[in-house]
């Protein structure tokens, strides 16, 4: 018999009438019970809610029974009836039982209690079957919708930007090098330096830090595009905000300024916001219940209220205000200082208490590609800083100027040997054109709510941890 799955059986999607002999298949989260009855809830991972299986314990095998335990996975055929019990609409009423995969109750180390979200890092192989990581992986998957939905009704085309590359977009030098060379026995030039022509690729080659780059040769070809994809940061900062794999969503627009590109950080993020309010409501109520208790007003909040427009000197201003008044800050504060967290925190969470999209950096802390303004000392960056999370998106309008941009490109001793190709947009049609970054972890962690992005991506790649 085919397996009909607990979601649509629940939500009705299923239509199929109550008093029907039906098949479930999926994973006991729990059995209770005595010798006249027992219950078990079965969870497939289509939805968080388990389907209640109501069994006569005299009509099924007692050693099969026994086998049924927390984490066993069966097989249940049996009749779909009007819930006698509050919280659910129906119920199975079971006819047989099947079973697929016992789970030693001894060994199996997701028994009923809560555990502490260190220990379920360190089963990451099984805690998605925890309703907390069913909830954000189910999550994570209805984002990724809502962003291919957003950009392709926009108009936007989904563009292929490489994973491995030549070049440093964000000059961090915090790439992970691919090599297929012999580590022990590397092949030297004369000068005693590193022959990577004998290389894979004939040259020095990484994990992309972005497809930004890449998606600059796509928006001055097909107007306006995104990527969707994985992103490699060696970065040795065990922070609750930063991974060494993440995925990353960048759109790129010819002929936008800096406020069309505002605007559209900001819809764009309070579309995605929406969707996880109008799709994920089983999972979000959860998650509110047992995270985050403020998670859903939040959310709310965000869609509703205008994300403030901010110029990073304006910033300045209002956190020496606040030194000047008394507030504590670790780091100093001073025209030209990248801003630590607590300075975007405080901006974010109690100066303004909504979300802010700084505008105009000094253009030193800022990366080679961002436009330049009149004034020679900032740059048409954005960061869109979140409550919670802090920066969320990162993002510019581009210097289209070939002059302007060799002469940054030239002050910071960037080698252009492999960019030749990215100068090129610059020398032929070149374009007003502005992107963005936005981590898509982060994004998760904003809308579950959860408090470490190694707690929002199935199998998290941080320094010194690469299991599973
Ligand atoms: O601000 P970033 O470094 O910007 C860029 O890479 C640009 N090239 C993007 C663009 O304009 N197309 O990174 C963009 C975003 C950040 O705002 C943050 O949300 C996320 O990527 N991010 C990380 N997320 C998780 N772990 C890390 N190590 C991250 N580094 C950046
Ligand atoms: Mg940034």
């Amino acid at each position: 018999m085919k397996r009909i799955e607990i979601k649509k059986l629940l939500d009705g999607s299923a239509n199929v009438a109550i008093g029907s002999t039906i098949c479930v298949k999926g994973w006991v989260r729990t059995k209770r019970g005595n010798k006249n009855v027992a219950f078990i809830a079965l969870n497939d991972g289509s939805t968080i809610l388990n389907l209640q299986i109501v069994i006569d314990p005299t009509q099924v095998d007692e050693e099969l029974m026994k086998k049924i335990t927390t984490g066993a996975c069966i097989g249940a055929v049996g009749t779909l009836v009007e819930s006698q019990g509050a919280g659910q609409s129906v119920e199975m009423q079971a006819q047989s039982l099947e079973l697929y995969g016992t789970a030693d109750p001894e060994t199996y180390p997701l028994q009923k209690k809560g555990h502490s979200m260190e220990f379920l890092r360190e089963i990451g192989h099984l805690r998605m079957r925890t309703n907390t990581f069913g909830a954000v992986c189910r999550i994570r998957h209805e984002m990724a919708y809502a962003i291919h939905t957003f950009f392709h009704q926009k108009g936007f085309y989904y563009f292929h930007t490489p994973l491995i590359t030549a070049s440093d977009c964000e000059g961090a030098g915090e790439m992970f090098q691919v090599t297929t060379m012999d580590l022990n026995n590397l092949p030297k030039k004369e000068d005693g330096s590193i022959d990577y022509e004998q290389d894979f690729f004939g040259k020095q080659t990484s994990l992309t830090v972005s497809g930004q780059l890449e998606g600059e040769l796509g928006a001055t070809a097909l107007g306006s595009i995104y990527t969707f994809g994985p992103t490699f940061r060696a970065e040795n900062s065990n922070t609750p905000r930063h991974l060494a794999e993440f995925w990353m969503v960048e759109p790129e627009m010819a002929f936008y300024d800096l406020d069309d590109l505002t605007a559209l950080e900001e819809e764009f993020i309070k579309f995605c916001v929406k969707w996880a309010l109008d799709h994920c409501k089983d999972d979000l109520d959860f998650l509110n219940k047992m995270i985050d208790k403020g998670l859903i007003e939040r959310l709310q909040s965000v869609i509703s209220t205008d994300f403030v427009r901010l110029p990073y000197t304006e910033a300045i201003t209002i956190l020496e205000e606040a030194v000047a008044k008394g507030h504590k800050f670790e780091f100093p504060v001073y025209w030209g200082v990248d801003l630590a967290s607590e300075h975007e925190r405080f901006l974010v969470e109690e100066h303004f208490k909504k979300p802010v999209i700084m505008v105009d950096y000094p253009k030193e802390i800022k990366a080679f590609y961002m436009k330049q303004n009149a004034d020679g000392k900032t740059v048409q960056g954005t960061d869109v800083l979140f409550p919670q999370i802090g920066e969320i998106i990162g993002g510019s309008v581009r210097e289209e100027d070939y002059d302007k941009l060799m002469t940054r490109i030239n002050e910071l001793n960037i080698p252009m040997k492999d960019m030749w190709w990215y100068l090129d947009t610059r020398r032929y049609g070149t374009c007003p054109h502005a992107g963005f970054g936005l981590g898509f972890e982060r994004l998760i962690l904003f809308v579950t709510g959860m408090a470490n992005i190694r707690d929002v991506i199935p199998f998290p790649r941080t320094p010194k941890t690469a299991e599973f």
